[in-house]
């Protein structure tokens, strides 16, 4: 969370950096701050409560010059306000910084003994002043810094200039991602490449525990022991080039529609049609496996939820699905043979990196499945598992799930045929119910308008329940994750037989009841637990196929019509329905989809 740039040499470096926090705007938007180094002499800043486009207006001719830094915050410590947007300033030192510092309260104490004052409420701020210190004590601006990464505990990235010297740029990372890269005489640093694509030649991607000092010339770098290294450096591929709304209204419903195509080359990138085969993955047999571990956070544990049904009914492969946060602090047994996988379409929430980094350190062969290849969790896990589904800058996430999804069907379906489970042909019948996925989705997508007049509705709801069995009920808690976080309304997903242990102790007259009710072999016992809710007043909405809805005719108040699904294809084309619907409502309500309140795209803070 938060997004920093960094450029050193560029006339009006002020352009860039303000673009490239648009860019970065994914990654929190509570307020937005920029400071630099003018030709005059002094340091300029202006910082903003909100999103960069308030940080614009705020900005003065006079703020101009060719070397600088700029924020997004999410905020952790302080409330959203201008006081607490960064950069954060002492003496000569201007600093951004994306993390926490875990020990900021005795390092402020410290300071403020030695008659320092703070400006803001932040754990920032404490960076800022440790800078100026050390360069008040005569140290030059590299040793400074390291001396400062000494002091810091916590995860951070952070970005910082100093007063007079006009081509420099100290970057550090620890924990929080940071990209060094060098374009033609000017050089840069960034949370993620995508803020300076197009000014970059060649990125390099920071290590952990890496400074950087960053120069129009180059960038030096040095290690956690703070030796000078080398580190390679990759080509800034053009497809780093920002997405665009193109004739979407907003980013979430162009990447809803994007899914047809990206789950087709996900697809492609794990399944021969023509020989109805799972290609096998370099390093990954899952014979050799007793026991696979799911971990992911929020969309991505769901996708992992999904995938527990499969691989254990596909492969009979035992999985253990976890929520990252509690998977790391759980003290998790281990036996011989586990392996595990994380699933990020970030590659960088800060929960799933120390989860898949404690794996490690017990010995575990990781798989990271991905969408961002140049990620901290692609750099570190043993292996690899792309997910092909391009740059996904809502906040709410649809295709990169759904391209989840279809990957996690295709290497249960390896695991079932390594492990001997599947005879050639059961393979290439899932491999054909896969491949029906894309031209599946495409027809469900057609559900658009029946969906956007049944979010009128439901746009007036305070409270949803999301119910569904096997593996939608998992989607029912994507579903209503959906809803929560774009459309502010209280949803909640439940395994459709659980609800007469509690919860139906909230139904009462025209709570409205989601029921994703294909008709499949659970369809009857889904049809009582809609016959319980509707007996107690009930609305239920049922996301159904034709043979469920001629059934349930009479018995609910409005359904969702999708083709008829089997296998796998099932829950990721019915992913359609409940990303629409939630899209819709929050049109409805007129809230920000691509930006909704309190969230950032990538959680880099724990
Ligand atoms: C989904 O809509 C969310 N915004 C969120 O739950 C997200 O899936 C989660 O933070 C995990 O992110 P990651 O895939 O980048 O690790």
């Amino acid at each position: 969370m938060c997004g920093i740039v960094g450029v050193a040499g560029r006339i009006n470096a002020e352009s860039v950096l303000v673009e490239g926090l648009r860019r970065l705007e994914y990654r929190g938007y509570d307020s937005a701050g920029i400071a630099v180094q003018t030709a005059e002499g002094p340091l300029l800043r202006a910082r903003a409560a909100g999103k960069v486009s308030a940080l614009e207006a705020a900005m003065t001719p006079e703020l101009t010059g060719a070397t600088g830094i700029a924020h997004t915050r999410w905020a952790t410590h302080g409330a959203p306000t201008e006081g607490n947007a960064h950069p954060h300033r002492a003496g000569r030192v201007c600093v951004v910084h994306n993390g926490i510092i875990e020990n900021f309260k005795v390092l402020r104490e410290t300071l403020q003994n030695e008659g320092r004052e703070f400006a803001s409420e932040t754990d920032s701020e404490v960076i800022a002043h440790l800078l100026d210190r050390e360069l008040d004590r005569g140290q030059a601006p590299k040793d400074a810094l390291l001396a400062v990464l000494e002091q810091l505990e916590g995860a951070f990235a952070l970005a910082a200039i100093i007063e007079g010297e006009t081509d420099l740029v100290l970057g550090a990372r620890r924990g929080a991602p940071l990209v060094a890269a060098i374009g033609d005489g000017v050089c840069f640093l960034a949370s993620d490449i995508m803020a300076i694509a197009g000014e970059a030649r060649s990125v390099i991607y920071l290590e952990e525990g890496d400074a950087a000092v960053v120069r129009p010339s180059g960038v030096d770098v040095y290690d956690s022991a703070g030796q000078a290294v080398t580190r390679p450096l990759s080509p800034a591929s053009v497809s780093m080039v920002l997405a665009e709304k193109g004739n979407h209204r907003h980013f979430m419903q162009k990447e809803i529609y994007e899914q047809p195509e990206v789950v087709g080359r996900t697809l492609a990138a794990y399944v021969d049609a023509v020989s109805g085969c799972v290609r096998p993955r370099e390093g990954i047999d899952f014979s050799q496996i007793t026991r696979l571990f799911i971990v992911g956070c929020g969309t991505a544990s769901y996708a992992g939820q999904i995938a527990e049904y499969w691989f254990e009914a596909v492969s009979g492969l035992p999985v253990k699905v976890d929520i990252a946060s509690e998977f790391r602090y759980r003290n998790p047994a281990f036996l011989e043979g586990d392996a595990a996988l994380f699933i990020s379409q970030s590659g960088e929430t800060a929960d799933t990196l120390e989860a898949l980094r404690l794996c490690k350190r017990a010995g575990l062969t990781t798989i990271a499945l991905v969408n961002s290849p140049h990620s901290s969790m692609a750099r570190e896990a043993d292996l690899v598992a792309p997910t092909l589904a391009g740059p996904e800058i809502g906040v709410a996430s649809t295709k990169a799930f759904t391209c989840q999804l279809s990957a996690l069907a295709s290497l249960a379906v390896l695991a079932g045929a390594q492990r001997g489970r599947l005879s050639a042909e059961q393979q290439a019948g899932h491999v054909a119910n896969l491949m029906s996925v894309p031209s599946l989705m495409a027809a469900a997508l057609k559900i658009e308008q029946e969906i956007d007049a049944l979010a009128t509705e439901l746009a007036h709801a305070s409270i949803v329940l999301y119910l569904g069995r096997n593996e939608f009920f998992p989607l029912a808690l994507e579903g209503a994750l959906k809803l929560k976080e774009i459309s502010y309304i209280h949803a909640e997903g439940y395994a459709a037989g659980e609800l007469k242990h509690g919860p139906i102790a909230l139904i009462e007259e025209d709570v409205a009841v989601i029921v994703i009710a294909p008709h499949d072999a659970l369809f009857n016992k889904t049809r009582s637990s809609i016959q319980e809710v509707r007996a107690r007043g009930a609305r239920v909405i049922a996301i159904t196929d034709e043979p469920g809805a001629s059934e349930l005719e009479g018995e609910i108040s409005a359904q969702l019509l999708l083709p008829r699904l089997t296998g796998m294809a099932a829950p990721i084309v019915s992913s359609v329905a409940v990303q629409l619907l939630a899209y819709y409502v929050a049109v409805h309500k007129g809230t920000d989809v691509d930006q909704p309140r309190n969230l950032a795209k990538s959680v880099t803070v724990e």
